[in-house]
């Protein structure tokens, strides 16, 4: 693999045709250290925010032992990558055959299910196990979150009595997870789900031995900066000590974006200018899926030798395919003279970037680089630090 100092040297040496996937692995190493060390309950990384083998390695070799997977690839992918591994079947709508393979071939032991159906499925799949940890899913505001996730699963507050009382019937221990939403940008999105959770308990009266608050943990992009991210363990913490559970009950989380975000970016070229309007060679295909579709601003920095004493000003970007859907509207900030034949650096593209690239049209990543200076913003660096590096922290 390529190593570089900076996206500068890398783009220097390589004039690279095709958008290069730039990784640090120790932004990543130090996203799991913080988590496994300030976070009062176990860190389960959610695979599908960046299943990259190398990324996955990592996380598990700077502490993370738990990951939460969604399907039966994900499940293979871990399971072969680190058999020690425990995984966590966290997609509340599973296929039989894959619970199925999931328990019998993976020792997969923990499953979510927001209905009775599903339990029933899970009950069937691994031939009425007695050794099953099921996490009900119960469904929670996104009120506080970037991207919602309160539509499509959990279960409402009047099904959670049920479904809550034949879990516990089913399972060998009994979680209760949810999900804020993505990108969550208050602790209070906790506080409020956990006080939803103590409802539940409440009018259930089921003793409960797993709290799983799910991801939702938050990176900083454009435009959004979360507050620290103690802030929300706390919260967290707090929260979990007060609800009715047992005595032993565990705290757990699942955080995918947190872990990932600073551990990847991308280096594109500039092919065409069109006004403000910007012709890169990666897009809504590629891993900027999130740029175009649901407009996320990540910060962009020129990558060009000579420094422009240009101002900047705000572009927007067409990615490489033929659609005119391949539109990331921004705005990103840029010098006013960025012009085609220039490298641009897409930060915080780890997670939930990179993870949706397609071959759509023929176009794709090139390379992938290590780069060993700072991401273009990092919730992990204090503030003095994060000034220590804002020679690279641009367009935030
Ligand atoms: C069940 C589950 N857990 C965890 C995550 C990770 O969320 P985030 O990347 O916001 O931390 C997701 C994301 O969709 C999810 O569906």
């Amino acid at each position: 693999m390529l190593k570089h100092h900076s996206a500068l040297g890398l783009a220097n040496a390589l004039r690279p045709v095709q958008p290069v996937t730039i990784i640090r692995p120790h932004a990543a190493r130090r996203a799991a250290r913080f988590f496994v060390e300030k976070f009062q309950g176990r860190s389960i990384y959610a695979v599908k925010a960046n299943p990259s083998p190398e990324l996955i390695t990592l996380l598990w070799e700077s502490g993370i032992t738990h990951f939460d997977v969604a399907s039966i690839a994900e499940v293979r992918l871990v399971s072969r990558l680190l058999p020690d591994a425990t995984l966590c079947f966290m997609h509340p709508v599973k296929a039989e055959e894959a619970i199925e393979e999931a328990y019998f071939t993976h020792g997969v032991r923990i499953f979510s299910l927001d209905t009775i159906e599903e339990l029933e499925k899970i009950l069937r799949a691994t031939k009425n196990a007695s050794d099953l940890t099921l996490c009900v899913r119960l469904r929670v505001s996104s009120d506080h979150s970037k991207l919602s996730l309160a539509s499509k699963f959990g279960a409402a507050p009047h099904e959670a009595k049920e479904l809550l009382f034949a879990a516990r019937q089913a399972a060998d221990a009994l979680g209760i997870c949810f999900h804020v939403g993505s990108q969550a940008m208050s602790p209070a999105a906790y506080v409020q789900a956990l006080s939803h959770v103590r409802a539940a308990i409440v009018d259930a009266a089921v003793t409960v031995d797993v709290i799983d608050v799910g991801g939702g943990f938050p990176s900083i992009y454009p435009g959004m900066e979360p507050p620290p991210m103690e802030a929300y363990f706390k919260a967290i913490h707090e929260a979990f000590e007060n609800l009715p559970v047992s005595y032993s009950a565990e705290l757990w989380a699942e955080p995918g974006r947190a872990l990932s975000a600073e551990y990847a970016s991308l280096l594109v070229r500039v092919e065409k200018r069109r006004g403000d309007q910007l012709y890169i060679n990666d897009g809504a295909y590629g891993a900027l899926f999130d740029a175009a579709h649901v407009g996320w601003r990540f910060p962009v920095s020129l990558v060009r030798g000579e420094e422009s004493d240009a101002k900047d000003m705000a572009f927007s970007f067409y990615g490489p395919t033929c659609d005119d859907m391949d539109h990331m509207a921004g705005p990103f900030m840029l010098p006013a003279d960025t012009r085609p034949g220039d490298y641009i650096e897409i930060g915080m593209l780890g997670a939930y970037g990179c993870a949706m690239r397609t071959g759509f049209n023929g176009f794709t990543a090139g390379e992938t680089a290590m780069l060993d200076d700072e991401p273009m913003a990092s919730i992990y660096l204090s503030e003095d630090e994060d000034a220590a590096v804002s020679s690279n922290v641009i367009t935030l």
